[in-house]
């Protein structure tokens, strides 16, 4: 489905947990752009999209959220809570975010720069070209 759950190794002593992230090692692509989505209110939803090329990693790394994705043929719901853990999500996949804890902080790593172009907001025009992508890419 374009997506995969990763695991990054944590280095914890009695000072604390770190937990490094490498371009292209610890996440399949070179990244460009790093954002990160905080302070969202009870009961928010956001996302609503698919990008047509932009892979990124989501990390909760404070808190918990919970992350839907999405083809034309299958959908999962994932609950991140775990800042040792990421979610890869590829191009052509439908997301989105919610039942964002309040102290949620959600970290992307992107592979490109912000594109508008890039974005896919409405589900209709999502399901046809995604349907198409995923045939020509099995
Ligand atoms: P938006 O894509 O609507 O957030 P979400 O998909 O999580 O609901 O982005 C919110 C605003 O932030 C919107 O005005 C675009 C802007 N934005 C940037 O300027 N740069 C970025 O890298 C991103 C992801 C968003």
């Amino acid at each position: 489905m374009n997506i995969q759950l990763m695991e990054f190794p944590r280095h914890m002593d009695e000072y604390g947990s770190l937990v490094p992230i490498e371009a292209s090692d610890s996440v399949p692509f070179d990244i460009k752009r790093v954002y990160y989505i905080y302070g969202v209110e009870k009961g928010v939803r956001r996302g609503f999209h698919s990008h047509a090329d932009l892979e990124q990693v989501l990390i909760c790394v404070s808190g918990h959220v919970r992350i839907l994705v999405k083809t034309p043929w299958e959908e999962q719901e994932i609950f991140l809570d775990d800042p040792q853990k990421g979610l890869y999500i590829g191009p052509m996949v439908w997301r989105e975010m919610f039942d964002f804890s309040g102290d949620a902080v959600l970290l992307v790593l992107a592979g490109d720069h912000y594109k508008v172009e890039d974005y896919i907001r409405d589900y209709n025009k999502y399901e046809q070209i995604a349907r198409q992508y995923f045939t020509e890419n099995q």
